[in-house]
């Protein structure tokens, strides 16, 4: 019998599809789920000639061809442990682990370290998409070292998605944590461009007072020109989906407003001070699930406030959609434009030479935050290599300067009218900030100075100073 290609360890959704579709390209895949239902249930639904299963990890270790390949896809933390743990006395030297869940970059380096001391080689691969691009063409981001990565390369390629040009959105960026970094800063972008989606709608919502299907209408036309994403897609989408349990009304509306999070976003928040570049527009919709999750107390502060959310002043519906449109690219460009400065900000730290181009493209297709604004920057990142900051780029500038106004509309009027705009003007905030020649920081220093000695530097001559008062 024809020994196995891969060994895939958990079957949630997500995973179990990309077991199909490893399978699909013709690998010979063995899958094990440690309940035992699961694998069976797997199995009888999705059985295929290159699909075996295994209800035991101990069955199929010698059926795997050597060095074996092991994808684990269990959630971060202890499990991901527990498994190796598992894997360890099954293994043999050149053996390679490669977790494809959202770890913490800091454990996988622990990880990995661990494992070379005993002769496993460990690979992170990021893997986007979601359920039914799993099965067909998730986008890959893999890890670690280069010796490893080529020998699993020709599967992953085997299963990515295809760019705006055919081209596979698998690559491999750079050595060690440089993808398992970037793609938490991906997901850090995922919750970035979620928060300012939740934030229009709920313009839309109570300023223009439009229902679920309205907006839906709005975000699907948007959907179909420059603002053409996964994420606007599937808005229109689920804005459309009236509520089983009560055919009159839009499932939204029974929705509780609580929006849940794991760690990504907080991760890349964290990397915001410790990298000291700023990320405020994903800190922002980190923070902002954090309020939402607040429940009981905005109920009892809006009593206490009465936040009313008016209607005062408003643009003229049609040419707000106008300007929400234009604002919502300005934001998207404005928003990549921070993660872009923090993802050079690292690379120039542990000098790496990645590629801003290239990890455009392979977010174009296949991934949560895949969108036609990622082949502009594709083109914008290939013509410009040297530079310190994105804003500094003619084409940036461009867009910046065509929408600027309108996007201070946007927010002139949500604050005028109570409306929380959290992640939207995080940006606004951060381009005046970034682009002023005088700031207020002198005050600061001077501050600092006065109670502490901290010292200051001067405008016109060289050294620190302190004023005795
Ligand atoms: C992807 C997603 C995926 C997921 C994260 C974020 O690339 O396919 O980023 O990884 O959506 O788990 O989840 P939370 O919103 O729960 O933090």
């Amino acid at each position: 019998m024809k020994k196995a290609n891969i060994w895939l360890i958990g079957l949630a959704v997500m995973w179990a599809n990309l077991a199909r579709n490893i399978a699909k390209n013709w690998y010979k895949t063995i899958v094990y789920n440690r309940t035992e239902s699961v694998t069976k249930q797997f199995v009888s639904d999705f059985w295929n000639e290159n699909l075996i299963w295994s209800y035991d990890l101990k069955q199929f270790v010698d059926s795997i061809e050597t060095p074996r390949k092991i994808i684990i896809m269990v959630k971060a933390w202890n499990p991901v442990d527990a498994v190796i743990e598992n894997l360890l006395p099954l293994l043999e030297k050149d053996d390679i682990i490669i977790d494809c869940w959202n770890s913490y970059y800091k454990d996988t380096q622990k990880r990995y370290e661990q494992l070379k001391q005993k002769s496993i080689r460990f690979v992170w691969c990021g893997v986007s998409g979601w359920e039914e691009w799993a099965l067909n063409w998730p986008s890959i981001m893999p890890g670690w070292d280069r010796e490893s990565y080529e020998q699993i390369r020709d599967i992953l390629h085997a299963i990515s998605a295809n760019d705006f040009s055919w081209k596979k959105c698998e690559t491999y960026i750079w050595e060690n944590w440089a993808w398992h970094y970037i793609k938490m800063v991906h997901n850090g972008i995922e919750y970035a461009i979620m928060q300012m989606i939740a934030e229009w709608y709920d313009s839309l919502r109570k300023l223009y007072k439009l229902n679920p299907k309205e907006i839906s209408e709005i975000f699907k036309k948007y959907n179909d020109w420059k603002l053409n994403s996964y994420l606007i897609e599937i808005t229109y989408k689920v804005l459309a989906k009236k509520d089983s349990f009560d055919e009159n009304k839009y499932l939204i509306d029974y929705i509780l407003d609580k929006a849940w999070a794991k760690w990504t976003g907080k991760w890349t928040s964290i990397e915001w001070f410790d990298r000291a570049e700023s990320v405020s527009t994903i800190w922002e919709a980190t923070f902002a699930r954090d309020i939402s999750e607040k429940k009981q107390l905005r109920e009892k502060l809006s009593n206490i406030y009465n936040t009313a959310n008016t209607s005062s002043e408003l643009i003229e519906l049609q040419e707000y959609l106008k300007i929400l449109e234009n604002t919502l690219y300005i934001w998207m460009i404005f928003a990549y434009a921070q993660w872009y400065a923090l993802i050079k900000e690292t690379a120039q730290n542990e000098n790496w030479h990645i590629n801003l181009s290239e990890i455009s493209r392979i977010w174009q297709w296949g991934c949560i935050i895949r969108a036609k604004l990622l082949e502009f920057l594709t083109d914008v990142f290939k013509s410009n290599t040297d530079f310190e900051h994105i804003f500094e780029l003619t084409d940036i500038k461009n867009e910046i300067q065509n929408w600027l106004n309108d996007y201070k509309k946007h927010i002139k009027q949500n604050m005028l009218n109570e409306i929380s705009s959290l992640s939207l003007s995080a940006w606004l905030n951060y381009f005046y900030a970034i682009t002023q020649k005088q700031s207020s920081a002198n005050l600061i220093q001077w501050l600092r100075d006065y109670f502490w000695a901290h010292t200051y530097e001067r405008t016109d001559k060289q050294w620190t100073f302190h004023t005795e008062w």
